[in-house]
């Protein structure tokens, strides 16, 4: 274990793709926890595209401030307590950061929360952690989905969509996925059961939904924004629904966007376009995790982890995201 306490502060907020000259890598001592407290050792780092936002500016949490700690879900091992609902050895998640150690307590934005008994970590902060939770609750709160009817998901081979894909798939819809590459593509229809995968870096959304979606898409689940979103609004079946998980394609510039074209289908259509928050559903944790871990553990769902190894390469593995270099859920273990 290092005597010391390995931290990455926000340096500048970016203003294009995420660099390694955005934050200063500084070490300091470890911290003793108070009365109350937990002191923590972070073992895996979730990466995810939301991270962006915390560290250009507000967002629905308050931004990192220069200086501060990079915000970022992970789960470690209890080494030290002070508050006597843990003692060492417990494994707890929360907002930990971007550190070897953390000070956890309830009421603080490092919150400690629980790491269901015997989940492994990276499957805790995966499939049974906020990814799992958001695809299910975006999908079958928001999008409510029909057996019978066309889904369609951008950032299908990433961590939420290739979920939500599985899940409609589960639910008897028609699902298509809509990823970057031929090998991604493949993935989806060969390993996670897709119907139909569209390379949007070769191939036209809009053209190629016109072929496989003949009567429209009855819910776009949009983890991308931009020209997806403009090709599903212009493809919306009847009563549609697109659910906002998020709009990655918009996260590196300054997010006015422009709105998207082909909204006044949502008229015609009678459509409906709604965006969530996973941090609203976390109340209702149990029942997604109970639902996705029983067709986890019954082979129905499978839980794709991309890990990267390493404090140090904290920078590189969230740029993987936005370079689409990821291969499902993006983590960093940083101690065994
Ligand atoms: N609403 C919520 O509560 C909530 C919670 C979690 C996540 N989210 C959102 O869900 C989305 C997915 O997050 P995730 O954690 O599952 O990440 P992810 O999908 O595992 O990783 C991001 C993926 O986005 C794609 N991408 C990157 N830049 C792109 C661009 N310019 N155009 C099109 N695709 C691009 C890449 O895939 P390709 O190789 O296919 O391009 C990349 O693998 C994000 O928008 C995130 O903000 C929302």
């Amino acid at each position: 274990m290092p005597d010391l306490n390995r931290q990455w502060l926000l340096k500048r907020r970016p203003t294009g793709a995420v660099t390694r000259d955005d934050f200063d890598y500084v070490t300091s001592a470890i911290p003793e926890p108070g009365e109350g407290e937990l002191l923590v050792r972070n073992l895996v780092i979730s990466c995810d595209p939301t991270q962006r936002g915390w560290i250009a500016g507000d967002t629905y949490l308050p931004a990192v401030k220069i200086g501060e700690v990079v915000r970022s879900f992970a789960a470690g091992r209890v080494v030290a307590s002070k508050n006597a609902r843990y003692k060492e050895g417990d494994l707890v998640q929360g907002l930990f950061g971007w550190q070897d150690y953390v000070i956890a307590a309830h009421g603080r934005e490092a919150a400690p929360g629980p790491v269901a008994p015997g989940v492994p970590l990276e499957t805790a902060m995966s499939l049974l952690g906020m990814t799992g939770l958001t695809a299910y609750f975006g999908l079958f709160d928001i999008g409510k989905p029909q057996p019978g009817e066309t889904v369609l998901v951008s950032g299908a081979a990433g961590a939420t969509g290739s979920v939500v894909g599985q899940l409609a798939k589960l639910h008897g819809c028609r699902t298509i996925g809509i990823a970057g590459g031929p090998a991604k593509c493949k993935m989806l229809v060969d390993e996670l059961g897709f119907d139909a995968a569209i390379d949007y870096k070769s191939e036209r959304i809009g053209a190629r939904l016109k072929e496989l979606a003949p009567k429209g898409v009855d819910v776009f689940f949009d983890n991308v924004g931009g020209e997806a979103l403009d090709a599903a609004l212009a493809r919306l079946a009847m009563k549609g629904r697109i659910v906002l998980c998020g709009g990655i394609s918009q996260y590196d510039g300054d997010r006015s966007g422009g709105g998207p074209a082909n909204y006044l289908n949502l008229v015609v259509k009678r459509g409906r376009m709604e965006g969530f928050l996973i941090l609203d559903y976390l109340k209702r944790a149990p029942e997604g995790v109970a639902f996705l871990a029983e067709r986890l553990l019954a082979g129905k769902l499978k839980d794709r982890i991309d890990l990267k190894h390493g404090l140090e390469n904290a920078p590189e593995t969230l740029q993987r995201l936005f370079a689409g270099q990821n291969d499902g859920k993006q983590l960093l273990r940083i101690a065994e």
